[in-house]
């Protein structure tokens, strides 16, 4: 079976690669945007690299040729001036979904965000339910996966926790009081593969989280903790985070701005963790922790 993964560089995509190349009988076409990005991939006779361009329904198009299922990763949360909601999100998404109708895909996983919805007042979750639209409404089955923030080895949650834990004081949005339900992107990767080996007919939306509900500030402790670091937690007040980033995301023309303050200090919780339904059983919190701090000491 031949799948095509779009944002192949990604840290979600490389994971998924990862997974590919030891287990299964699944090839991948994987897109990349660059040259470069294409030299970060995992090397494999399963992987075959391609340079793609949204901008290009047709070569996109030719690129997926034979895949019987796409995997639409590539979006971002932070905008820069190359990169906006508008195009990355939601053009990007509509030429994956143009291309895999051009191509006789019969499938599209599309990775999405808890809280996404075409009428959210915040531009990020707007665009993201905007491409769940796009997705649902193109006539081919598709399953959309909303899912929290993502930690694991090259994640940029994982990047983060380990840079504050190893700092004497951090100062956290609104104190990190959100709640999280970090999600181990190895089960997302397993999830993803089992959808495309067993798809479901029609469109579904499913909601997928890790097992443990956490506070930030307490996520960040438990790191340090783990690091031996002694840690002391300060607080950033969100009006005031935010009336800086507003004013920083407008001269650099993206970066961290109150769009993405509001999406990282929302607590995350579902009605419904589609774990069971996906065929994942959910890595504990402390083992996805030990993996992120082995590869960062690895690393060193
Ligand atoms: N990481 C998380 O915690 C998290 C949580 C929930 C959902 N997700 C979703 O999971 C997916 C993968 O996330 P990630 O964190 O692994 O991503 P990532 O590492 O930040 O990589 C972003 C990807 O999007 C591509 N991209 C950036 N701007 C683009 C544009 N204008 N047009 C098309 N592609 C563009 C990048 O390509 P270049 O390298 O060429 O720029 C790269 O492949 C995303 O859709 C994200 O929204 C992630």
């Amino acid at each position: 079976m031949k799948i095509a993964v779009t944002g192949a560089n990604s840290s979600v995509g490389r994971n998924l690669l990862g997974h590919v190349t030891e287990e299964g009988d699944i090839s991948v076409i994987a897109g990349v945007r660059s040259e470069s990005a294409a030299a970060s991939l995992p090397v494999s006779p399963k992987i075959t690299a391609r340079i793609i361009s949204y901008d290009d329904v047709g070569e996109l198009a030719k690129a997926m040729e034979g895949a019987s299922c796409t995997v639409h990763l590539a979006g971002i949360l932070i905008e820069s001036r190359a990169s906006t909601y508008e195009n990355a999100n939601v053009a990007a998404t509509a030429a994956v979904v143009e291309a895999s109708q051009r191509a006789g895909v019969q499938h599209i996983v599309l990775i999405s965000v808890l809280g996404a919805n075409p009428g959210s007042r915040n531009r990020f979750l707007r665009s993201k339910g905007e491409a769940e639209r796009i997705v649902a409404d193109s006539g081919i089955s598709s399953t959309i996966l909303r899912t929290p923030i993502l930690l694991g080895p090259g994640t940029a949650g994982a990047d983060a926790l380990v840079g504050l834990a190893t700092r004497r004081r951090a100062r956290l949005l609104g104190g990190g009081r959100n709640k999280m339900r970090p999600l181990d992107v190895d089960d997302l990767s397993r999830a993803i593969l089992h959808i495309c080996e067993t798809p479901l007919e029609g469109a579904s939306i499913h909601e997928l989280v890790g097992p443990e509900s956490i506070a930030y500030r307490d996520l960040l402790t438990r790191v340090a903790g783990l690091l031996g670091c002694s840690l002391s937690i300060g607080t950033i007040p969100l009006w005031m985070a935010k009336s800086g980033a507003a004013i920083t995301s407008r001269l650099r023309g993206g970066g961290i701005s109150p769009t993405v303050i509001d999406v990282i200090t929302r607590d995350e919780a579902v009605q419904l963790n589609a774990d069971t339904e996906l065929g994942i059983s959910l890595t504990p919190l402390s083992v996805t922790l030990e993996k992120i701090l082995t590869e960062k000491a690895q690393a060193i």
